[in-house]
Parts: structure tokens; sequence; C-alpha cells
């Protein structure tokens, strides 16, 4: 009877699964966990490689590779040189302006990636980067700019070489790649099946058919994916009868905002996609890591349209999807690794690591000491359109990688002690300058002339349209007997809505002196609906002095840094 029951229900999932690999790989998602928005992907023989957004982050547009579709590699960040783009970072005033939705693609040997930039005088800026060595940042080339009126830019070069670029709108339009010279006008392609903001056009050549596949409805709970083709590249497009092909949109799943996506093919031919999700649930209240990429097979029959596999933390890929490997070319850290630094003489900035804007020169630097972070004087906050000296527009002495895992654990070792008045360096979990929960220790200057100036611990908070109350400063003094040692700054998290922060002496957990709790709502969606939680070491003046350097001090010191995933909620009831 049992038996019978069990084959019947085979049968039955057989033909709910329609069409979809019957003998099942189970791999999981996010397959870029944190902050990984819009992903464009191309398969190069048996490398896969995506590309994600950046906005005003530096180094820009990660390059992830892999070969199996589970293990990715960060191989080299196209936007890696000052000189690439000279003062365009330091011209952008807002948080959520910069690289937008880039596109990856190979022509003729060569991977091109296409991407605009955002928030600069004189509206977007569009760039060109080509490469033949995808695994090595000084072989991204210098960008060819052009001057598109729209964001999101595809790459599709015809069979006769022409090479077209479609943006938001959907609009096409043809590329000169050695003077960035777009035909005009732009033609109209489709304006999608009535949701806002139809954008993230890719174009792909199939069946005799130009499919264009887009992204609806805004990047947030109606996000979608809607195709339409045409037998003529300029059209007229016929959208498909079953758009969109792939949503979340009025669903209770764990996985939202689902869109944005580019689809691939691997080497036995199947085909796969990868697009945008947030892991929120249908409460989209809490979701500090903000859009992820999620990867999904795909069916795409002769002549027809895509079926696409719902997003969900637990997917079945095809029969034939390669074994899990590691080897990889590159010397970048796995996605998923754990951090584990301790900032030798000798070596570089870890490859993970990424700054809010381009670094002020020399505010970085690996010495015999450990990582030396000279202070800036904006502090996270600074004080934005304002003075460009406090902002952070010319650079904040902040130093973080992506929050990758649901739960984990981040602590760095601080060795020095904030001397100056107001000198403060510390860890935080960091959205944007207006969205950000600082846990620094702080010299504050004496209450009255006869007090002696306290070192102290501070976790501050600092969050903008959320609605929920902002917790008040936490002020602990540093221990006497801590005040000439190192003292570890702690992040974790042991549920999916708090982060806890906390301070101890190297080696003596039983030391810790917990200073904070803060709700990761602050740092969901608010002012920075676009980016994902960083987490990572700072040091500021706190606005002392004038200029953009502090007065002159001590640079702040930091050693042994970690970062250690301890488990991915990846439905509402289950974390692995
Ligand atoms: C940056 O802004 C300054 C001042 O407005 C301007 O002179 C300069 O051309 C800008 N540079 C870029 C690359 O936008
Ligand atoms: C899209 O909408 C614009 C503005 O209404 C219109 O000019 C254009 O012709 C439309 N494009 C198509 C392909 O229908
Ligand atoms: C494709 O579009 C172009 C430009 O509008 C037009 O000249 C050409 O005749 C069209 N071809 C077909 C097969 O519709
Ligand atoms: C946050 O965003 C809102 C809405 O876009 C804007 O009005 C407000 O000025 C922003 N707040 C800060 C502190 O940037
Ligand atoms: C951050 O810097 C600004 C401007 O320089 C200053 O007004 C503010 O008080 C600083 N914040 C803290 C917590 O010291
Ligand atoms: C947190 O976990 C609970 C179940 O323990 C779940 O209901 C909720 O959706 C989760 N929230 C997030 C944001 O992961």
């Amino acid at each position: 009877m049992m038996k019978l029951l069990l084959t019947l229900l085979s049968l039955a999932l057989g033909i709910m699964a329609q069409s979809y690999p019957t003998t099942s790989t189970t791999f999981y998602n996010p397959a870029l966990p944190g902050w990984h928005s819009d992903p464009s992907c191309i398969r190069r023989d048996d490398t896969f490689f995506c590309v994600t957004s950046t906005f005003i982050a530096f180094p820009g547009l990660p390059v992830y590779a892999s070969k199996d579709l589970r293990n990715w590699r960060l191989i080299s960040h196209v936007w890696n040189r000052e000189s690439q783009l000279p003062g365009v970072s330091w011209n952008t005033t807002e948080q959520q302006q910069g690289m937008y939705a880039a596109t990856i693609r190979e022509h003729k040997g060569e991977i091109y990636v296409v991407c605009e930039y955002l928030g600069v005088p004189g509206g977007i800026i569009g760039v060109l980067f080509k490469t033949k060595d995808p695994f090595n940042d000084a072989a991204w080339s210098d960008p060819v700019i052009f001057h598109p009126k729209k964001i999101d830019p595809d790459l599709f070069w015809d069979d006769d070489d022409t090479l077209y670029v479609a943006t938001q709108g959907i609009i096409v339009q043809k590329l000169n790649t050695e003077t960035g010279e777009l035909s005009q006008p732009p033609i109209s392609l489709w304006n999608g099946t009535g949701g806002v903001w139809p954008e993230g056009p890719h174009i792909y050549k199939k069946d005799g058919y130009y499919y264009l596949l887009i992204a609806e409805g805004g990047t947030a709970g109606d996000h979608s994916i809607t195709m339409a083709r045409s037998r003529n590249l300029t059209g007229p497009y016929e959208p498909y009868a079953g758009n969109p092909v792939l949503t979340a949109r009025g669903t209770q799943r764990y996985f939202q905002t689902v869109g944005h996506g580019d689809l691939f093919t691997d080497k036995a031919g199947n085909w796969w996609g990868m697009c945008l999700a947030t892991r929120s649930g249908p409460a989209y209240e809490i979701y500090p890591m903000g859009r992820e990429a999620v990867l999904f097979p795909v069916t795409w029959k002769e002549g027809g349209w895509p079926v696409m596999q719902t997003i969900e933390g637990r997917m079945s890929g095809w029969p034939s999807m390669p074994v899990p490997t590691r080897h990889v070319p590159g010397d970048g850290p796995f996605v998923a690794d754990p951090d584990v630094y301790d900032f030798k003489a000798g070596s570089s900035i870890p490859k993970n690591l990424i700054y809010w804007r381009v670094p002020r020169k020399g505010s970085f630097k690996i010495t015999k000491k450990g990582l030396e972070i000279a202070p800036s004087r904006a502090n996270l906050t600074g004080t934005p359109f304002d003075n460009v000296e406090t902002s952070g527009q010319r650079g904040l002495s902040f130093i973080a990688r992506r929050q990758t895992d649901t739960l984990f654990t981040y602590s760095v070792d601080l060795v020095s002690k904030p001397k100056q008045p107001n000198e403060e360096a510390g860890v935080s979990v960091f959205l944007t300058q207006v969205n950000h929960l600082d846990l620094g220790i702080v010299q504050l200057p004496p209450t009255n002339p006869s007090k002696e100036p306290q070192l102290v611990f501070r976790f501050r908070v600092e969050s903008h349209n959320v609605p929920i109350a902002v917790p008040k400063p936490q002020i602990v003094p540093v221990p006497a007997a801590w005040k000439h040692s190192p003292v570890r700054l702690q992040i974790s998290t042991s549920n999916n809505v708090t982060y806890e922060f906390s301070a101890m002496q190297p080696g003596h957990p039983e030391s810790a002196i917990k200073i904070g709790t803060a709700s990761a709502q602050l740092v969901s969606g608010g002012n920075g609906t676009f980016v994902g939680s960083l987490v990572g070491a700072y040091a500021t003046c706190n606005g002392a002095g004038k200029g953009v350097d502090c007065p002159k001090g001590e640079p702040a010191i930091f050693r042994r840094w970690r970062y250690t995933g301890k488990g991915q909620q990846i439905s509402a009831n289950e974390v692995v």
C-alpha cells in the first residue's frame, strides 16, 4: 500500500514538474548570497561568469566564475582603478547612484561588460569595458564612454557583428565600440505588459526569433520577468501570452522581488537563468542582505517560450549539472567562504573587501603592525549634500565585506586606541551612510575642564525611512585593564532578525561585554533599497579639524579579521 502511494506520489510530482528535470540535482539559493543584484551571466567553454551591480561601492562590478554553478569564485572587478573613470566616484553625491545593472557577453574571444554610471554632472555615462583575461583586474580595459538616455544597457551582436544596445523603455540603439557613438533615434521595441519600469533588457537569438527578456514592475514586490519575440530585431515584438515568465508577485514565498534576470546554457545545452530575489517572506520588512542572485533551471523548447523553475531555497537542477568542484582559476575567495585575514606584512587587501566610493590615497595600508586605517574626517554618516570635506564624498575610511549569511559572526581586533578627542575606530553593519549600526571605541572629550577624556565603547544607530524606533546610543567605559591591549569587536546574529554587538579581550570570550543589539529592519530598505548590508571596520575623527583629513594623528590598527557564516535561512521555517 505504502509503495503504491509512493509510486502515485512520484508520478503526480512528475506530472507537476512537467518538463523540469526529473532525476534532480539539488542546489541552494541564493547562488550568490548577500548584496548581488541584477546578475548577468555567460558561459565560456566549461566556465560560467556572472557580474552584479555595485552602485557607489568600489571596486565595482565583481565578476564571479564557477564550473559547477554552486561554487562561485570572485575573480576580478571590472571597475578596479580610479584611472578607468577619473574623478567620477568623488563627483557622486547620492548613496544609490554609481554603477547600475551591467551586462556581460563574449564576442570574438573577448569578454565585454557594459554598464551605466549615474549621478555625475551631465547625466548618465555609459561604460563599455573589455578583457581577454577576466581573471585579472589589470586586464580590464579603460571604458569606451557613450551617452545613453536610459539605464540598464544590454549587449547583443547580431550575425553581421552589428552591436545593439537595448536599454530601459525598452529602446534599442546601435553602438560603435570604438567611438561610443549611438545610432539615433532610438527605436522603441516593447513597453512591456504594463508594469512600471520596463528595464533590464536582454536580447537572445534562437530558432529564428529575437527574444527580448525584461524586468517589469519595479524592483520590489511587483517585480517580474516578462518576454516578447520578433522575427526582426527592431520589431514588431509579440508578447508572450503566459507573461510574466517568472515572478513572486502576490505570493507568500520566502524569496520575494524575483526579477531582473539573464539566461545562458551549460555545456550539455541545458538552459539556466540567474535573477535577483530578496529573502524577506511576504512581510517584506526584514531583509538586510538586500537583493541577492538566485539560479534557476529553464526549459526552452525549440520555437517555444522558456519555462523557468519557481525560485525557492532548495532547487532541482538538470541531471547533467556539473559535479561540485572548486577547480576554478583565480586568487579571490569563493563567495560562501569565511574570511580568515591576519593582514600579515607584505599581503595585499583581500579581494572581497570593498569601500564606499574610491578611497583616498594611503587611507588603507597593510604594514607589519596590521591593517592601518587613516581616520577620515567624515564619519560613516557624514554630512550628506552639504560639505564635501565631511560628507564622505572624498572617500570614507571604511572597509567591508558583504553580509552573505543570515547567521554569522564577524570580528576584528583593534590593536590601537583612539588618542585625539572625538577620534573613533570600530565596526559597522552598513547599508548606506544614513542606515548603519556602529560599535566603536571613542575618545570622548571631557564633559568639563576638570575631568579626564573618557575612552568608551559607543554603540550607535543611524537609520532613516524605517517604520521602527531607532535605538538610543549606548556608552560603556572601556575597562581600565583593556586600555593597553587589543580589543576584539564583534558583530553576530543568533537569529534572523537581530544583530548583537560585543567587545572582549582576544582569546577570552568569557570577558565579552554585550554593548548593544539592533533589529535588522534598521538596515533593510530604508534609504538603501537597492543595496545590501556590508560588515566591516572604520576609523574617523568625527569632523574634528579642517579639510578632508583628520588632525595629524596615528592610524587605527586592525588585525585578525574573521567572518564565519553560521546559517542561511532558505524558507520561512528552514535554516541550512
Ligand atoms: C567633477 O566635478 C567638477 C566640479 O563640478 C568638474 O569640474 C569635473 O569635470 C567633474 N568630473 C567628472 C569626471 O565628472
Ligand atoms: C511605447 O510607448 C511609447 C510612449 O507612449 C510610444 O511612443 C512607443 O511607440 C511605444 N512602443 C511600442 C513598441 O509600442
Ligand atoms: C525589419 O525592420 C527594418 C527596420 O524597420 C525593416 O527595414 C525591415 O524590412 C524589417 N524586416 C522584416 C523582415 O520585417
Ligand atoms: C531618505 O529617503 C527619503 C525618500 O527618498 C528622502 O526624502 C530623505 O531625504 C532621505 N533621508 C536621508 C537622511 O537621506
Ligand atoms: C559625524 O560627523 C558630523 C560632521 O562632521 C558631526 O556633526 C557628527 O556629530 C559626527 N557624529 C558623531 C557621532 O560624532
Ligand atoms: C525568521 O524566522 C521565522 C521562523 O523562525 C520566519 O517566520 C521568518 O519569516 C524569518 N524572517 C526572516 C526575515 O528570515
